[in-house]
């Protein structure tokens, strides 16, 4: 049997080439990092969860008409996605301040921001993904003008279907970034939304006691990341909560 062509290997998920021309198949890996993988640890379970969840945001958005790369989920770790051109751009909302912001500009985590910001960032583990204004976006040519002003509306559209979402299931989301990608339609381009949308991706804050249910958990040492992530994909009903391993097989008489 041949061995399927691995794309790229990063640090949370693998990419294979896919099935059919224009396709991958995204693997989640347990792998955790954090501040531009000076800290790394696995934690089990993580991929399965977050396979899951991105699953599950990732349809509702291109129920509610807002594009994505995601096709189907193929198994407990694996789901097909469409291959596109990533534009090389963090894309980050603010709801309220938190981590850099808020060291950058000296507010308090949790200050309500006075309307959601959306900032850039350039992908680049090796400057750290510095932040990035417009000018330097056009100037640099990794983004059109048009293409800014699509990647704004997409990421405001994101934000209040996963603020609704969420506060429905009493969490504030406090920031995300999305990583968003180009496709070819004919002579026609458009953007998606490609990469995932997780909780290795949001700030997620239980609205009545204030505790973290993202990456952070990891980040600064508050706990399980596993429990902190099955919290939120109970919550949502995206998975029960013991659900986070392979079942056992079982015997059928
Ligand atoms: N639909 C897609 N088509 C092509 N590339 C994609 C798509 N979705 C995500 N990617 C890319 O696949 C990789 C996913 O792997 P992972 O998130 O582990 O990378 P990473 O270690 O964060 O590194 P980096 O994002 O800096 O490349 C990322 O490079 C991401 O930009
Ligand atoms: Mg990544």
């Amino acid at each position: 049997m041949a061995r399927r062509k691995k794309i790229y290997e990063g640090k949370a998920k693998i990419l294979y080439e896919g099935p059919e021309p224009g396709t991958f198949v995204q693997y989640f890996k347990d792998d955790a990092t954090a501040y531009n993988a000076e800290k790394r640890d696995v934690i089990e379970g993580k991929g399965v969860l977050n396979n899951r969840l991105s699953e599950f945001f990732m349809t509702g958005l291109n129920h509610i008409g807002v594009p994505t790369h995601f096709l189907k989920r193929i198994n407990m770790r694996e789901q097909l996605i469409r291959s596109v051109e990533i534009i090389p751009l963090e894309v980050i909302v603010r709801n309220f301040a938190a981590g850099t912001i808020s060291k950058r500009l000296g507010l308090e985590e949790g200050t309500a921001l006075p309307r959601p910001i959306v900032e850039f960032c350039y992908k680049d583990d090796a400057l750290g993904d510095p932040l990035v204004s417009e000018e330097h976006i056009i100037a640099f040519g990794w983004a059109s003008q048009q293409d800014m002003d699509d990647m704004v509306a997409l990421a405001l559209r994101v934000n209040d279907y996963m603020s609704g979402l969420m506060y429905g299931v009493g969490i504030k989301l406090v920031d995300f970034k999305i990583e968003i990608g180009r496709v070819w339609e004919g002579d026609y381009q458009r953007l998606i939304i490609a990469d995932e949308i997780s909780p290795d991706s949001c700030r997620l804050w239980d609205i009545e006691t204030g505790q973290k249910l993202d990456k952070d958990v990891f980040r600064r040492d508050l706990g399980n990341l596993t429990d902190a992530y099955t919290e939120v994909a109970r919550r949502l009903g995206v998975m029960p909560a013991n659900a986070t391993h392979m079942p056992k097989p079982t015997l059928i008489n």
